[in-house]
């Protein structure tokens, strides 16, 4: 492995991009943690060791790392049993199956909208009982959640003997019964649900964060889970598909050939993957709208480097890649967004970024229209560095380099 003393603590990177899928959630940023902060719950009650309670939370928090699009998340939320909601699980389970400090939690993932009476009829041929127990407990923490959502903030407990009747209306049949009861004995208190506020979910973070062990990984392992992520932003628009993967591939040429250090040229690479993270935030409507966007549609729209910001500040040793990943829609002549930052203080790396990112939606082909030629993207590329946009030298090794930028933007995934 390169850069053998970098390491990263994997529960923060983790907790970090937890956040990022909680965005889907639009106006409701806290799912995951809730139904992660249940299902410990339910598992402390059960008997189940510490270890055990643990990977509860973290497979709230992952649950639905296969939801990217918010119209999904809207069906999830409103619909008990919804038909669509397999391909997310599928997908989850695809995602979670290619990292292997996560691929434990894939399985109960696949499985996390089949109902206990189908679970029991694969255990054990298809899946361990074991397994069945938290792909189920996540099942009935999530739907919980969704029965309980509009009530957050709002007179929850008024609501609390409907939910639990509705949760136990059901035992035996979409969830296993020694679960149910395990719900009905924790959500018995008042605590099982002030657990579930804001200020709350932030202390029972802040206090996991700081329990267990802590595996760490190094670059390697890194960019695997970043490019997880990609996936999930880029598989949230047609427009997008492959976007990040091309943005950080050209981003790690152009460095290169500038002569940014080897372990800048790492980050850098971790930093295209994630640069659009935020946008997991942005309605499907407005990212996309195929004509233009109005002022609100556009503020929408603009926030999202910021958000990108706000996920990865929080891993320690991240402050570059946080960095690069927000500036790349700042412009050096100060005119971008959101921080409008001043061009003595735009690194080289970010200078890069903003270059790739518009490098490679130029060349990406779209469906309504093929990618540019380079021809084309030569005249665009420099009529924005006239207007003070992109950085002149950045541009200008991609121009001296045009095919092997084009490739690296547009390559298709291996
Ligand atoms: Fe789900
Ligand atoms: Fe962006
Ligand atoms: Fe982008």
């Amino acid at each position: 492995m390169k850069n053998k003393e970098f390491s990263f603590d994997l529960r923060q990177v983790v907790f970090a991009l937890s956040d990022a899928l909680d965005l889907v959630g639009v106006d409701d940023v806290a799912h995951g943690k809730r139904v992660g902060i249940m299902s410990a719950n339910c598992a402390s009650v059960l008997g189940w060791d510490a270890q055990e309670q643990a990977l509860m939370f973290d497979l709230g928090m992952l649950h639905d790392i296969g939801v990217s699009s918010t119209q999904t998340h809207l069906h999830l939320l409103q619909e008990f049993d919804w038909p669509g909601s397999q391909e997310h699980a599928e997908l989850g389970h695809g995602l979670l199956s290619e990292f292997l400090p996560l691929a434990h939690l894939a399985i109960p993932v696949r499985y996390h909208h089949t109902r206990w009476d189908r679970l029991q009829e694969m255990v054990p041929q298809q899946l361990s009982q074991q397994n069945a127990l938290r792909a189920n407990l996540i099942y009935l923490a999530d739907r919980v959640d969704t029965f309980a959502a509009p009530y957050y903030g709002q007179r929850l407990f008024d609501h609390v003997p409907d939910i639990r009747e509705r949760v136990r209306s059901v035992a035996g049949t979409y969830f296993s019964p020694q679960l149910v009861e395990a719900f009905v004995g924790a959500s018995m208190t008042e605590a099982f649900w002030l657990m579930l506020e804001p200020r709350a979910i932030e202390s029972y973070l802040r206090d996991q964060l700081g329990r267990g062990d802590h595996p760490r990984v190094g670059m390697q392992e890194l960019r695997v889970l970043a490019s997880i992520f990609s996936r999930i932003v880029d598989a949230k628009s047609e427009f997008t598909a492959t976007h990040s993967l091309g943005v950080s591939r050209l981003a790690r040429f152009l460095a290169e050939k500038m002569g940014v250090s080897p372990e800048n040229c790492d980050k850098l690479e971790v930093a295209g993957l994630l640069h659009d993270l935020g946008k997991l935030r942005v309605p499907d409507e407005v990212l996309n709208k195929p004509g233009k966007l109005d002022e609100h549609e556009r503020q929408i729209m603009n926030a999202h480097s910021f958000e990108t910001y706000q996920i990865l500040r929080k891993i320690d040793g991240f402050s570059d890649i946080a960095l690069w990943a927000a500036y790349h829609h700042e412009e050096p002549g100060g005119s971008g967004y959101p921080f409008h930052v001043p061009e003595e203080k735009l690194s080289l790396e970010a200078r890069i970024l903003r270059v790739a990112d518009i490098f490679q939606a130029m060349a990406q082909s779209r469906p309504y229209r093929t990618g540019m030629t380079s021809e084309q993207i030569r005249l665009f590329l420099l009529e924005l560095c006239s207007k003070g946009k992109l950085d002149a030298m950045v541009v200008d090794v991609a121009l001296a380099n045009m095919a092997a930028a084009m490739a690296a933007a547009s390559e298709a995934p291996q």
